[in-house]
């Protein structure tokens, strides 16, 4: 679709928040809101993407790079936003699209009908997209004339009982011809009941001057505005459900699809089986007949084909798990490399390490790779057979095929095949359990 400018607003304080972040920058599986909504935007391949902001939204600024940014000295309302962004869009004729920074899960597609329709007549200033919420709770209401053309667009603060009637309700999207948008936005007042200059007037502007405005219909699922943290729950579950739809779609199996939390950027192989309780966090890449068992949290990892992670299974930043490998319950894995078939069945942590291919890390082992200061690397050889309850000293290498003694606390270089044990001698003195039993019992009586 040619000439398309995108004007997205994203300047709004967001009070009803309750936070010290920008509203936009609220996330949606792990993504801030507005970054979804430019996503979107992207796939129109616009001319030209303007970010409205208020002064002092660095992190907003540097989260929509490389759209461009105007920015609004004042929160004074809709319609004053999109002013603010008027000097970028100079000379530009085609359509315009404003959206709203809080509105981030509307589709691509629902965005061409809206430029189809506002293309299909010459007379129509803009386009609106509507939608029938089941609680159309505090949205702008859509006026109608008795031939369903849209006359006005009145907010709810302003609507009289019968127009707080209406179910059809102001998404905030609209499509607006870029021959018209500046005269028709610096037209709008601010004389309503906030005293903020609203976008929504701009439609009973048009239509006073002879033009017309339309509209088309949304679903709600993706025209929820995001005021409050209610709605970004919301705005969420919605996310998720079309993630959960996705990836089955591709050949996922989810046993329970409401108990996976996906990140916006989860990429699953085929025939990926995901028990109930997982979440992954952004960054996560999973290949081919993996298992990912129940209540493990997995972020920033690539899983290769095969592998078999959980339950209680914690994968974070750089985890590299090749292809075969299992990782069992209870288990950290952090920055590690994980080669092809090594084990680390239950209870350990693995951080800043390579784990060779075929060995096999026994229960409670630790690479203590943090002195208070500074990170060190453990490296495990191919092979190797780690026993329980060790301590593995870094930065320390263990050779391909060596075994560790269970319960040894390792600090020095152990040589491929070599036996690595560091134990105090175990002494053993028959019968004194019983006779200190026996002692006891006397005591108490
Ligand atoms: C707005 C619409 C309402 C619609 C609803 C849909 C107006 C006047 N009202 O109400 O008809 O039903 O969205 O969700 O447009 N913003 C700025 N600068 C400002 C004010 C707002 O950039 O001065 C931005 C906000 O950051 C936000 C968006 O515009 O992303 C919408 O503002 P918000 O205050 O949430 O408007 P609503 O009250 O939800
Ligand atoms: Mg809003």
């Amino acid at each position: 679709m040619s000439s398309i400018a995108v004007v997205v607003l994203a300047a709004g304080a967001g009070t009803r928040m309750k936070s010290t972040k920008p509203k936009v920058m609220h996330e949606l599986g792990g993504r801030p809101m507005i970054c979804h909504l430019l996503a979107s935007v992207g796939e129109l391949s616009p001319e030209k993407v303007v970010v409205v902001t208020a002064p002092k939204m660095e992190s907003v600024q540097r989260a929509v790079a490389p759209a461009e940014i105007a920015i609004q000295q004042e929160a004074l309302g809709t319609g004053h936003a999109v002013a603010a962004a008027l000097p970028a869009l100079r000379g530009f004729a085609g359509d315009v699209l404003i959206l709203y920074g809080d509105t981030p899960l509307i589709e691509t597609a629902t965005l061409r009908r809206m430029i189809e329709k506002r293309r299909a007549s010459e007379t129509c200033a803009a386009v609106v997209l509507g939608f029938e919420p089941d609680d159309p709770a505090e949205y702008g209401r859509l006026v109608t004339d008795a031939a369903g053309n849209l006359t006005e667009i009145v907010e709810f603060a302003d609507a009289t009982p019968e127009q707080k009637a209406i179910g059809l309700c102001n998404s905030g999207v609209m499509a607006i011809s870029g021959g018209h948008l500046e005269s028709l936005i610096s037209a709008i007042d601010n004389r309503n009941a906030k005293g903020e200059y609203y976008l929504t007037d701009l439609v009973g502007l048009a239509i006073g001057r002879g033009l017309t405005c339309a509209f088309v219909r949304g679903a709600e699922t993706e025209l929820l505005g995001v005021n409050n943290r209610a709605q970004l729950a919301e705005a969420e579950k919605i996310a998720q459900m079309r993630w959960r739809a996705s990836a089955m779609r591709d050949g996922a199996t989810l046993i329970d699809p409401e108990q996976v939390w996906f990140s916006h950027d989860t990429k699953l192989g085929r025939d990926v089986v995901i028990e109930p309780g997982v979440f992954f966090g952004p960054g996560v890449r999973i290949g081919d007949n993996v298992r990912i068992k129940a209540f493990s949290h997995i972020e920033g990892a690539t899983i290769g084909d095969a592998a078999q992670i959980g339950p209680f299974a914690r994968l974070r930043p750089g985890a590299d798990i090749a292809g075969e490998v299992k990782i069992g319950n209870f288990v950290e894995i952090k920055k590690s490399r994980l080669e092809q078939g090594a084990k680390v069945s239950h209870l350990s942590y693995i951080g800043d390490a390579r784990v060779g291919a075929e060995a096999n890390i026994g229960a409670g082992t630790i690479t203590c790779n943090y002195d208070g200061y500074d990170k060190f690397v453990t490296d495990i050889g191919a092979g190797a057979f780690v026993g329980s309850n060790t301590a593995l000293v870094a930065p320390v290498k263990i050779g391909d095929g060596a075994i560790i003694g269970a319960g040894s606390t390792i600090t020095k270089d152990v040589a491929a095949d070599a036996l690595a044990i560091e134990r105090a001698p175990e002494a053993q003195k028959p019968g004194w359990a019983a006779r200190f039993r026996a002692l006891k019992q006397k005591v108490v009586k």
